[in-house]
Formats: structure tokens, C-alpha cells, sequence
């Protein structure tokens, strides 16, 4: 039986497509069969992973222009990771989630029923914002784990998100897990990060995970490689992070 998780948080620039790309390989790593569909219509995740734009995209299959499998790539050099890509260029996913969308709400769940038999574990890359895609992705998912950064705004952030979610899961009748959530970024050093990190354990509403701030994330995604194998100058990914990462995939997919 697959599993599908979605990273989401309304807000932008939170981390949701770098704990994707990330947790993504680490999945495909252990030799998990995985699977990315990118349903954010800026196709960060894509560009990550995939120098160039293949033949089909995400849209494509929504609109009935290919078959699932037609879309599908396996990303260079992790055969175990396969991604259903979205080029943002040309905007095609954005247009469709503007228009025929509306019609369809179930149409990445049911996406997702017709892949789970090929796919040990399935993760959905989501643009900010809760929209008509956001909406139709967060259902399709068996749980959503909320990245955040360690920033007051971001705990508000949190509170709408949760509000947001308990109203899309009554009228959709979904039954989406919603108990992690990942401070972002996190500095042991400043006082702030760990305020927050105590305030959201504090609550006891949630699992709080921790991925630390680490410059190689950014660098990796820049030279288009899995942040776990790629060294600047001979170093990798922070002891730190590493470990977190591992934390939190075995927490996930347990
Ligand atoms: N733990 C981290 N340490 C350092 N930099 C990070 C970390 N996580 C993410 N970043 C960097 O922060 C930036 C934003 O991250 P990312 O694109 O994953 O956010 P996002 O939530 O997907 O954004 P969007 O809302 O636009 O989709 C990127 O440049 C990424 O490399
Ligand atoms: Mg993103």
C-alpha cells in the first residue's frame, strides 16, 4: 500500500518544495519506490531535478493529453525516484487550475488511486497559497506535514492553515492526517527559533521536527543535484541535517 504526503503551508517560502526534493531522495535512497508529482504551476521542484522540460507534463494528463505513464520521469541518477513534472513556462497547469479545476476537485485523487499499486510512497509538491489546486492536492494526500519557518508571522500562519484545513476536510469529507509539523531553517543559536520551537511543542497539538539552517540546500538545488550526495569544496550537508532528515522520513513512513 503507498503512502502520499503532501509539505504545505499557505504561506510562501517556507521550505515545502526543499523538504520535498529532499525527503524525495532520501525515500528513493533506502530503495523505496517514489514518486513526486510537482502541482506547483512555478515547477520548482522539476527544475531541481530535471535539466530539461520532457515531452509531457502534470497538465497534460489532467487534460486527458497522455497517459500517466507517458508523463513520468525517472530522475538522473536516483532510479528509485520518479517525478510527474510541471514546467511553469507556458503556464499550463496554472490555466487549467483556473478554469477546468472547478469541475473536477477529485481529479488528483483519483490521479493519485491510479499510480499507488507502481509507488511505495507518494509526495506532493504544492505552490503557497490555498487554492482550487492546493485544495484538490491536500485531499488526495493521506497526511499533510506543515513546514514553517521560525518567525512569528509563520504561527499565524499556522493557526489559518489549521482553521482552513478542518473546513476543506468536513466539505470534501477527507480523512487527511494532520499532526507534524517542521520548523524550518532552525537556529539553535538565536533565541527566537528556539522560542518558537518551545511554543509549538509547548502546545501539544503536534510532532515538532527540526531541519536546521543549511547553506548546502540552496547550492545543491542551484547545481540541480540530491542535497544528501552533493559536496562544496568536500563538504556535504551538516551532521545536524542529515540526521534530521532521517528523523523525519522514518517518523513519516513508518
Ligand atoms: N533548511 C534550510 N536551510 C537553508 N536554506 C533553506 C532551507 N530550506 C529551504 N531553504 C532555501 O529557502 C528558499 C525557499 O525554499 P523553498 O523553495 O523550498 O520554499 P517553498 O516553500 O517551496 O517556496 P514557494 O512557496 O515559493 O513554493 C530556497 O532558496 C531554499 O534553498
Ligand atoms: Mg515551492
Amino acid at each position: 500500500m503507498s503512502k502520499t504526503v503532501a509539505f504545505h503551508l499557505q504561506k510562501g517560502g517556507v521550505g515545502k518544495t526543499t523538504i520535498s526534493g529532499t525527503l524525495a531522495c532520501q525515500s528513493a535512497m533506502e530503495g523505496f519506490r517514489t514518486l513526486v508529482i510537482d502541482c506547483d504551476p512555478q515547477g520548482n521542484l522539476s527544475s531541481w531535478f530535471l535539466s530539461e522540460p520532457p515531452k509531457y507534463e502534470l497538465s497534460d494528463v489532467l487534460q486527458g493529453r497522455c497517459y500517466v505513464g507517458n508523463a513520468i520521469v525517472v530522475a538522473p541518477g536516483l532510479e528509485n525516484l520518479s517525478i510527474l513534472p510541471t514546467f511553469g513556462i507556458g503556464g499550463t497547469l496554472k490555466n487549467y487550475s483556473e478554469t477546468k479545476l472547478a469541475e473536477e476537485p477529485f481529479i488528483l485523487q483519483d490521479l493519485v488511486k491510479e499510480v499507488s499499486e507502481e509507488y511505495d510512497h507518494i509526495i506532493l509538491d504544492l505552490s503557497p497559497g490555498l487554492g482550487r489546486l492546493e485544495r484538490s492536492a491536500l485531499i488526495a494526500s493521506d497526511e499533510i506535514v506543515t513546514p514553517m519557518t521560525p518567525e512569528v508571522f509563520s504561527l499565524d500562519g499556522l493557526e489559518i492553515f489549521i482553521d482552513e484545513l478542518a473546513k476543506l476536510k468536513k466539505n470534501m469529507r477527507a480523512a487527511v492526517k494532520h499532526n507534524k509539523i517542521i520548523i524550518n531553517s532552525y537556529d539553535e543559536r538565536i533565541r527566537q527559533h528556539r522560542d518558537i520551537f518551545s511554543a509549538a511543542e509547548a502546545s501539544g497539538r503536534f510532532l515538532v521536527y527540526r531541519i536546521p539552517v543549511d547553506p548546502l540546500f540552496r547550492k545543491a538545488q542551484e547545481a540541480g543535484k540530491v542535497p544528501q550526495l552533493y559536496k562544496v569544496r568536500g563538504r556535504g550537508l551538516k551532521v545536524a541535517t542529515q540526521q534530521a532528515i532521517k528523523d523525519l522520513d522514518s517518523s513519516i513512513w513508518r
